[in-house]
Parts: structure tokens; sequence; C-alpha cells
């Protein structure tokens, strides 16, 4: 099967009205929406425009995708939980995001499970190839020490492992909320710890702190750990541990530097 690609140049999401039209125009058989207003502390200031593009805009893409009978998979983040649980959330816990970036998207979530489609929540993704947490990790203990923040934990998910049981979702004909996670858990700093000795270098250029020592507009929820309870049923297998999948992470990194 060919897929299309498409940048903001070809459908500008803003322009909601567009995206029936440009949709119609490629006669696809499915669509994948990867793109979202991801900037979790503009979103404070620019709640509209998020709302936009991840409310409105995928409204209309799933809305579409449902008078067509095309299959839509979509793409969600554990920010539309409030991180007062201790214990993983699954598909069937109640959301309650805390910042405007998680409020937008579960505007998204809830019109794209109204249409019909595959909603994959997802959390804290890495990649080799992509700019990321990891990535930014290991280039800046190149230069100096850093603080990495022990308080917040959740559940590192490697954008390869993502993609492919997502996909396979699709392809099952799964629809409704999915969690789509590597296996386990971590804090940011435990997280930054494993990634530096993965690339062969001092973990100990990595020191624990906590949120309050960096101030930020938007509060982050404190844990956001995932967990699906569907995977049996859609006849899916659990991703990776991600401490198993980092290493070809770090690898990648590591070749490009
Ligand atoms: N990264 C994470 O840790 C994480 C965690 C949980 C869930 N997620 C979800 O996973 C998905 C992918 O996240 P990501 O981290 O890959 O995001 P990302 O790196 O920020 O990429 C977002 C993409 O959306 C595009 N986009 C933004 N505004 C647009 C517009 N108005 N019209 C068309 N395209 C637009 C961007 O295009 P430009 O390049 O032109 O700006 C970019 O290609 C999102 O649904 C996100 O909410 C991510």
């Amino acid at each position: 099967m060919r897929a299309v690609p498409l940048t903001r140049k070809d459908l500008d999401l803003t322009d909601v009205k567009a995206i029936p039209v440009v949709l119609a125009s490629l006669a696809v058989h499915g669509l994948i929406n990867c793109a979202a207003y991801t900037d979790v502390e503009g979103a404070e200031e620019n709640e509209d425009l998020a709302t936009t593009i991840n409310g409105a805009a995928v409204r209309a893409m799933a809305e579409w995708a449902a008078d067509g009978d095309h299959p839509f998979l979509t793409f969600s983040t554990d920010y539309v939980f409030d991180g007062e649980a201790s214990r993983p959330y699954t598909e069937s816990s109640p959301t309650s995001p805390i910042n405007a970036y998680g409020r937008s998207k579960r505007e998204g979530e809830l019109a794209a499970l109204a249409a019909g489609a595959l909603v994959a929540r997802t959390s804290w993704l890495l990649s080799g190839s992509h700019p990321n947490f990891v990535a930014t990790v290991i280039r800046t203990a190149r230069e100096r020490p850093i603080n990495v923040v022990s308080d917040q934990v959740g559940s590192p998910s490697i954008a390869d492992d993502v993609a492919a049981t997502s996909l396979e979702a699709m392809g099952r004909e799964v629809t409704g909320l999915l969690h789509v996670t590597n296996q386990g858990s971590a804090s940011w700093f435990e997280l930054a710890h494993r990634a530096l000795l993965e690339a062969g270098m001092d973990p100990g250029l990595v020191t624990p702190c906590v949120s309050a020592d960096y101030p930020t507009l938007a509060r982050r929820p404190a844990y956001s750990v995932m967990a699906s309870e569907r995977f049996d049923e859609c006849g899916l297998d659990s991703l990776p541990h991600w401490t198993e999948s980092l290493s070809g992470v770090v690898a990648e990194i590591s070749e490009e530097a």
C-alpha cells in the first residue's frame, strides 16, 4: 500500500474548512493524523490555536473519514490525565487534563471517538531521528552536567514501536481508545540516567531535581504511566519494555553525533 505524506504546506490544519476538500482530492483509502499542536507551554497562551489544531481539525478529519467509510487513526497523549493516580491509567480511566494542551487533545479524542476512529494514546515519545528528550540529554551532557526532574513519572515510548503497533491495530480494524506505550515506567531522571549509560557516558552527569525548581507555565501530571486493557481483545502483542528499545534509539542518536 502506498502512503501519501502531507505536510503543513499541503494542508494547514488551522484551515479547518479546507480539510475535507484537500482529503477528498487525494483518493486515499485511510487517514493517519500525526500532526498536532504539541507546544505544551505555548498552549497555555494560545489555547484557541491548540484547540483548533488538536480539536476542530481532528473533528473535521474524523467526520470526513466517517462519511467516506475511511479508517482513521489519530494520536493522543497521557496529558489528558491529571497525574493523581498511583496505578497505570487504562483506556477506561477517567480523564481530567490539567493544562491547555491536554484539554485541546481531549477535545480531539472525543470528536474522533464519536466518529468511530482509532485513537492511539501514547506518551514520552523517543526516536533516533527526531528531536526528543533523550537526544537533548545526550547532546547537553557532552557539554555540561545537567539536572533532570525525578518527580514526574511516565511511560517512555519508542516511536517505531508505537507506530508498528498502531498500524497493526488499524490493520485489524480496531477502533476506539487504545493505550500504545512501551512496557515499564520511569521518571525523566531515570530515563536520562539510563540513556547516558546506553550511550557509554558517565550517568553521574545527570542529577535529580524536582519540578518546583523549574517553574513552568503549564502544569504537568506527576504520574502518567499508561497500560492497555485492550491488547488481548484486539489480538495485539505488548510493546517491548522501554529499556529494551532504548538502545536502538541511543545508537541512532550516537551515530548522528
Ligand atoms: N512527543 C511526545 O512525547 C508525545 C507524547 C504523547 C502524545 N504525543 C502525540 O503524538 C503525536 C505526534 O507528536 P510529535 O511529538 O511527533 O509532534 P511534533 O514533533 O511536534 O510534530 C507535530 C507535527 O504537526 C505538524 N503541525 C503542527 N501544526 C500544524 C498545522 N497547523 N498544520 C499542519 N501540520 C501541523 C508539525 O508541522 P511543522 O513541522 O510544519 O511544524 C509537525 O510535523 C501528536 O498527536 C502528539 O500529541 C506525543
